[in-house]
């Protein structure tokens, strides 16, 4: 058979996950554990903990994809697993399980880079075509990136300080909210009638970087002088105004890089691409632009494997092969 399929392990932060890919883009099994209880109970994630979270489970969730996959380890291509960037005690796990995995089914391993991962999520939902735009936003990373051909990636810019995600978990907590607060914030913003005013960071007029700790300080002195004053803060006030910067500098900036680089497909990635007031704003602002613009589900917006298997499955197509001599890389570049 011509079938290509490549197991896919992702633990390079919070979620242990293993999947099954046909052919680059087809689901067959896609499995993820997720720590999200034992992190509310700590207000985020503690990485020794993740790393004892993924130990417990990672061959659990292998032994999973393969039964739901009703695949035996001969059937597969390669192994391809998430070899950076991320916390490294918690991406060692993946990799010595991808190590472990294909050693003893005689299989190549493939290490793929997360941001890749999520951007090529998106091959789940339909083909990606060149040039490609992809704003990739979750609890770690804020890029943007614009791809010219399968495996090219040329981040045009990125976050200074804090990422949008964890921007979202820090002004939730502020607020009192439980952890994660990104969905938070954006329920509590959806259903707002008002917004207080907090500014945009835009940086230089030509820089595609963003930066948002200067946005959750004005969250939090504005919290801070309206209670010296005797005042109460309205939480949804306060994350209808937060979400309305992000959102808006998150858009404004992807829509400039499309027109600048004449890209023919947009796409979003990660956690944050859940935001419904994100996914609307790009949404109008692309149909304007006449440019496709795609958001996978939320299922494979956040931390998973099958995003890593289809990365995967194009560098395996592309003859890209690791070795046994693969390490955790949690500074890993694009
Ligand atoms: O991609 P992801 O699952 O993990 C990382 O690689 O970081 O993203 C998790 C982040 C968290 O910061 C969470 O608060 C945020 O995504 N997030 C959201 C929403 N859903 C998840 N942020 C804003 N709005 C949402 N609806
Ligand atoms: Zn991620």
């Amino acid at each position: 058979t011509t079938d290509i399929y490549i197991l896919g392990i992702e633990t390079s932060c919070d979620e242990t996950a293993a999947s099954i890919i046909k052919n680059g883009h087809e689901i067959v099994s896609n499995v993820v554990a997720s720590q999200i209880e034992s992190q509310k109970r700590f207000g985020g994630v503690v990485p020794e903990i993740a790393s004892r979270h993924h130990v417990e489970q990672i061959t659990l969730v292998i032994e999973e994809a393969m039964e739901a996959a009703n695949l035996t380890p001969s059937d597969l291509n390669a192994v391809a697993v998430t070899e950076g960037p991320g916390l490294v005690g918690a991406l060692l796990i993946g990799i010595n399980a991808a190590k472990a995995f294909a050693f003893a089914n005689g299989l190549p391993i493939i290490g793929v880079h997360h941001i890749a991962g999520h951007i090529y999520a998106n091959q789940l939902m339909q083909p990606m075509v060149f040039p490609l735009l992809a704003l990739i936003v979750s609890g770690g990373h804020t890029e943007l990136v614009v791809m010219k051909e399968h495996g090219s990636f040329e981040l045009i810019g990125e976050t200074r300080d804090d990422a949008a995600g964890e921007a979202y978990d820090k002004v939730a907590r502020v607020l009192g909210l439980p952890y994660p607060g990104g969905p938070q914030i954006d329920k509590l913003a959806l259903a707002s009638d008002d917004a207080v005013e907090f500014p945009r960071a835009w940086l230089e007029p030509e820089s595609y970087d963003f930066s948002f700790s200067g946005l959750k300080s004005a969250v939090i002195n504005y919290k801070h002088n309206l209670e010296q004053k005797g005042g109460t803060v309205i939480p949804e006030h306060v994350a209808a105004g937060f979400q309305q910067s992000v959102v808006e500098v998150l858009t404004t900036k992807t829509v400039r890089a499309a027109q600048q680089y004449g890209v023919k497909q947009v796409i979003a990635a990660g956690g944050v691409a859940a935001n419904k007031g994100l996914r609307t704003s790009l949404d109008a602002a692309f149909e304007k632009e006449g440019v496709p613009f795609y958001v996978p589900p939320i299922s494979l917006c956040t931390d998973n494997a099958a995003m890593i298997a289809a990365a995967g499955t194009q560098m395996y197509l592309a003859g890209i092969r690791g070795n046994m001599g693969m390490n955790g890389r949690p500074g890993m570049p694009l």
